[in-house]
Formats: C-alpha cells, sequence, structure tokens
C-alpha cells in the first residue's frame, strides 16, 4: 500500500514509497527513482532486486506494475530494457503537492522539520584582533552563515561560535611594541572609526612584526609579555583589551556591510579558553595520550610523518611552559562537548589548516572527547584566486582587504542596477546596488563545492546572464511585477487543469524543494541550494516562455494557476535565496 500522503513528502517520495510497497520484499529494496529525460522518473532499483532474487528483472518489473497502488499518483508507468520502469505522475499530483505547500502557513513550504535534531556548534567567521579581514575571511563568513541557516531551518539546535584570533604570542608581541612606542597609536580611539582603527592597528601590527623577527631581544620581551598576558597581569591586560574592543568595531562594520547577523555573545576566542588549558595537558599527559619530548608535550600519530620520515607530532605546550593553537582548540572541543552538548562540530576553516584539524581531531578521539556518537568535521575550503588563476592579491602584491572588495561589487552592482532602472529613486538603487552587489559575492563564494578554489571575478559575479545572483534577483522581481499587474486574478491552484510540459518539469522542481533543503543541511553543501536556485529560474523562464500568464490573457482559471505556480516560484526563491543569506529586492 502506497503511504499516506502528508505535505511534507514530495510526489518523488510518494512515489518511491507506492513502489517500495509494490516490490515483493517491501523495505528492503530502493526503488532508485530518479528524475528522467523519457518520463518524470525512472526507476532503476528493480535490477539489483531481480540480480538478488536471482529472478528475471523484466519479469519482476512487471510484478511491480500490476501490483503497483496507482491512486491518483499515477499516469503511466511501462517496463522499458533490461527491466526499469518509466514513470509519469498526473498534472493532479503535482498541482495538488504544490498547493499544500503553497498553503502551508508557517512560511516553510511544507518543509518538515528534522525528527531527530541534535546541536551543532559551527566555528566560523574568526577573523583575527589587530589584523585586516581578507577574502579568507569572507569565504569562512559567509558559507557558515549559509550552513548555520540551513541547519536551522531543519530545526537542528545550532551554537554559533567566532573562534576569533585573540590570544597568544602576537599579542605579546603587539602590547610590547606599542609600551615602548607609546606614541604610534597616537589618537583618541573615542573618535576614531572602525575601519580606520583597523588600518592604524594593522600598520602597528606589521611594525612590531617586523622588529620581532629582527631583534633578539624585542623578542625575548615580547615572549615574556606573553606570560604576563596570561597570568593576567592588569597593565598587560587592559593594552589587550583595548585592541581586542577596536577589533570588535571593525568586525562588526565589515560583518554589518556583509548584511550578516552576528551576536557578541557568539563572539568566544581564543583567550576565552586561557583557564582551561593547562586542565586539557594534565588529562591528555594522564592518559598518555600526549608524552614530553624535548620539553615539549606532544601527541605523534603513524600516519603523519615529515619529509625526513620522521613522525610530525602535534605540540599542545611548548617546551618554555606557553600553549599555542592547538591547546586552544582542543580545549574548545571540551567545551563544545561537555558544556555545550554538541553532537557535531563543524570548523568552517581555509583547507590549508586541514593537518592541524586531523590532529586535533584525532586527539580529541584518543583522548575519548570525540566518538562515534560526537563528530568534529573540518568543512575545508579553497583558495580565493584573482582573474590569473593565482591567490587573489593587489596589483602591488598585497592581500586584498574584504571592505574594498565589498564596495567594489556594490559599486559594480549599483551600476548595473541603475542601467535597468526604471522607476527606482536614488536611494533605492543605492539600497538594491548594496543588496545585489554583497549576494554576488556571497553567491559566488557558494556556488562551488567549498573545498575547492574559485576566481574572484567580479564582471562575471554582477552579469544579468549565467548562474550568478542577479540573473535569480532579477527572476523573482519579474515575477513580483507580473503578480502586481495580475491585478483581479488572484494566482490560484487547479489540480483539475493539464499541465504544460514546462509546467509539469517547472512544478515538480518546485516540489522538490524540502529534499534539497535536507540534503544541502544534512551534507554542508550551501552549493546544491544554489544549484537547485538556478535550476529553478531557468525552468520558470522556459515556463514563461511557452505559457502565456497575461499577454496574451488565457483562461481564467489557466490564468489562476500559471499565476500560483510564479507565486510558489518566488516564494521558493526567496526562502532559498534567504537561507544562503541573499537579498531578493521586490523591485529591480
Ligand atoms: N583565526 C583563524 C584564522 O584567521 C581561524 C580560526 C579557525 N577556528 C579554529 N577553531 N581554529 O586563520
Amino acid at each position: 500500500m502506497a503511504s499516506v500522503t502528508s505535505l511534507s513528502d514530495s510526489v518523488h517520495q510518494r512515489l518511491a514509497a507506492a513502489l517500495s510497497a509494490a516490490l515483493p520484499q517491501a523495505g528492503s529494496a530502493d526503488p532508485l527513482l530518479r528524475r528522467s529525460d523519457r518520463a518524470d522518473f525512472q526507476a532503476n532499483g528493480i535490477l539489483a532486486l531481480a540480480k538478488k532474487e536471482k529472478a528475471n528483472p523484466r519479469e519482476l518489473a512487471t510484478r511491480v506494475v500490476a501490483q503497483v497502488e496507482s491512486g491518483e499518483l499515477l499516469r503511466d508507468i511501462e517496463v522499458s530494457g533490461p527491466g526499469f520502469l518509466n514513470i509519469t505522475v498526473s498534472d493532479r499530483a503535482i498541482t495538488e503537492n504544490l498547493s499544500a505547500r503553497y498553503a502551508d502557513d508557517t512560511g516553510r513550504l511544507g518543509v518538515p522539520p528534522a525528527e531527530h535534531p541534535g546541536t551543532t556548534v559551527i566555528d566560523y567567521a574568526q577573523p583575527n584582533v589587530a589584523k585586516e579581514m581578507h577574502v579568507g575571511h569572507l569565504r569562512s563568513a559567509v558559507i557558515g552563515d549559509a550552513v548555520v541557516q540551513l541547519l536551522e531551518f531543519t530545526g537542528e539546535n545550532v551554537v554559533r561560535r567566532h573562534h576569533i584570533g585573540d590570544w597568544g604570542t602576537q599579542f605579546g608581541m603587539l602590547i610590547q611594541y606599542l609600551d615602548e612606542h607609546p606614541h604610534e597609536l597616537d589618537h583618541d580611539s573615542a573618535e576614531v572609526s572602525g575601519e580606520e582603527a583597523m588600518s592604524n592597528l594593522d600598520r602597528l601590527y606589521k611594525a612590531s612584526r617586523k622588529l620581532f623577527d629582527s631583534d633578539e631581544e624585542f623578542k625575548t620581551r615580547a615572549r615574556r609579555r606573553v606570560v604576563d598576558l596570561q597570568a593576567g597581569d592588569e597593565k598587560t591586560l587592559a593594552m589587550w583589551q583595548k585592541f581586542v574592543d577596536e577589533s570588535k568595531i571593525y568586525f562588526f562594520s565589515v560583518f554589518e556591510k556583509l548584511d550578516m547577523e552576528i551576536h557578541d555573545a557568539d563572539i568566544v576566542g581564543e583567550s576565552g579558553y586561557n583557564d582551561m588549558l593547562a586542565e586539557t595537558c594534565r588529562l591528555l599527559e594522564e592518559s598518555g595520550v600526549a608524552v614530553r619530548s624535548e620539553g615539549a608535550l606532544c601527541v605523534f600519530f603513524d600516519d603523519i610523518k615529515g619529509p625526513d620520515g620522521k613522525p610530525v607530532p602535534l605540540i599542545v605546550q611548548k617546551s618554555d611552559g606557553g600553549y599555542g593553537y592547538a591547546a586552544t582548540d582542543l580545549s574548545a572541543i571540551r567545551d563544545r562537548v561537555f558544556n555545550l552538548k554538541a553532537d557535531s562540530l563543524i570548523y568552517v576553516v581555509d583547507a590549508r589548516q586541514s593537518l592541524h584539524f586531523k590532529m586535533v581531531f584525532e586527539t580529541a578521539r584518543k583522548a575519548g572527547w570525540l566518538n562515534d556518537d560526537v563528530k568534529a568535521y573540518q568543512l575545508a575550503f579553497g583558495t580565493v584566486l584573482g582573474k590569473d588563476g593565482k591567490p587573489f592579491k593587489t596589483r602591488e602584491g598585497e592581500t586584498v582587504r574584504l571592505v574594498d572588495l565589498l564596495d567594489e561589487a556594490i559599486d559594480r552592482a549599483s551600476a548595473v542596477v541603475r542601467e535597468k532602472a526604471q522607476d527606482l529613486s536614488e536611494e533605492e538603487i543605492a539600497e538594491r546596488g548594496a543588496q545585489v552587489g554583497v549576494g554576488a559575492v556571497k553567491y559566488a563564494d557558494l556556488s562551488t563545492s567549498a573545498n575547492r578554489d574559485y576566481k574572484f571575478d567580479l564582471d562575471q559575479m554582477v552579469s544579468l546572464n549565467g548562474d550568478t545572483s542577479v540573473y535569480l534577483q532579477y527572476a523573482y522581481a519579474r515575477i513580483q511585477s507580473i503578480l502586481r499587474k495580475a491585478g483581479e486574478v488572484r494566482p490560484a491552484a487547479h489540480p483539475e487543469l493539464e499541465l504544460h510540459a514546462a509546467e509539469r518539469a517547472l512544478g515538480l522542481h518546485l516540489d522538490a524543494f524540502a529534499e534539497t533543503v535536507t540534503e544541502a543541511a544534512r551534507e554542508y553543501a550551501p552549493h546544491k541550494m544554489t544549484a537547485y536556485l538556478y535550476q529553478l529560474a531557468s525552468l520558470y523562464t522556459t515556463f514563461y516562455d511557452k505559457c502565456p500568464v497575461i499577454k496574451p490573457q488565457p483562461p481564467q482559471d489557466i490564468a489562476e494557476n500559471r499565476l500560483f505556480l510564479c507565486d510558489i516560484t518566488a516564494r521558493t526563491l526567496h526562502r532559498g535565496m534567504s537561507l544562503l543569506g541573499i537579498r531578493t529586492p521586490e523591485r529591480l
């Protein structure tokens, strides 16, 4: 028997259930149902089942066809080839399913919340104090934010952690330098904007780094400062706090420009784990996971060796007693697992830190902090490249400042908006320009799978044609304009109407939204959502070409049904884009 239809089942899922029920070994066999060009769907699972049962696949397929409970779902089902099934669903099934999604007053378009949500702690958007944010920080923020939205939409309990770099040797260096050159940061910080303060700090950072690398005595004094800082020396701490506060003002201004909500309470930087470091080391040493080697506390791994064949250890505590990046990350794992009760940890961090995370996770597993029920995953992202295919740099060879890049994207987008603008005021052009520009940067970042490098090409990003957010935003705005023009005629679903092929294709794709959300969330793969949305806009374009909505005016019921398809397409675009952190302006 086909399972009972609920709002959350797509046509695809209903069909899979009906087929499973018709298979003699119900439940144990996957019908392997896929969308197909020949019919709506093709089921390939009978071949494998026949092999297992030592049966003739075509005979088995014929039996399934005879047994399948068709109800109102199927229009046509036939055996083809060695034992495939080609299946066409009824127009009614498509329209009714969409109508149920449309009627979902939670605004979720019929996407069911997860039955057993877990707790995920996601580590993303983690810039460094006293340093400019660069394109790498953009990727972490953009990908992380999309994964947060996707997971939360499925009902997962998500805890955000912005593990900012606010601790360690560089602060000893910075504080010591400022102490010795008190006039280099001569400004009244209250009067300096986030951005300006940051470039002052950045300059200071570079100067202190230069001295640190060239002057052994300064190096020693700077190291002593780190010890003072970690021991909580008052004056040192006060100077440190100033760096942190000024940097945060700057971070927030960038996140705002990125149209991204970041909460102060979720910023728990490296310094937040200071009190746990000694205990982390003690636990690792006592359990034998870490051992002393030349004075340092190290964890060794069978499969991690340097070019010389010698094992490369993870250093948890240096021989001078200092703690580094690894000790902090191991302490953060303890906090996230035991205090925040996470069962999944995600780290949205540059692929170049993969070895670090491999060692940290393995250490945590050896210590029993991670296991089969509590897992950690680095959502590693690739490098942002310039048009020339080399890591993205300014013409002077410096890393590109994130703010400059966003400003340029907004400028370009504003030009595009202005060119097309018909009835927009200057103010509206500026607002839309920001939404289109920032959306374009985010979309480009999200639309290739995270682990791949991608080329930062603004011309391509703000192009109206092709796989860009601008294309999707225009599709959305165009639909809104159609809905406004429709005037008296209201969108309504008429399940008794026969559908055009373009309507069927659009409808079946719309119906697959829930599965896309689930898959993109489960796999931490926002690019699956961008691909879905791009295809949605393309199918919509074909539909709009083939099926007149307003002009020439079709009969009332057809017009209503088509407006309904327009409206649910717009709602799906809007929902999908907002899960990626991208705006869909009503007018463009
Ligand atoms: N602040 C680091 C950077 O800019 C990223 C931090 C990643 N998170 C972590 N838990 N280690 O590269």
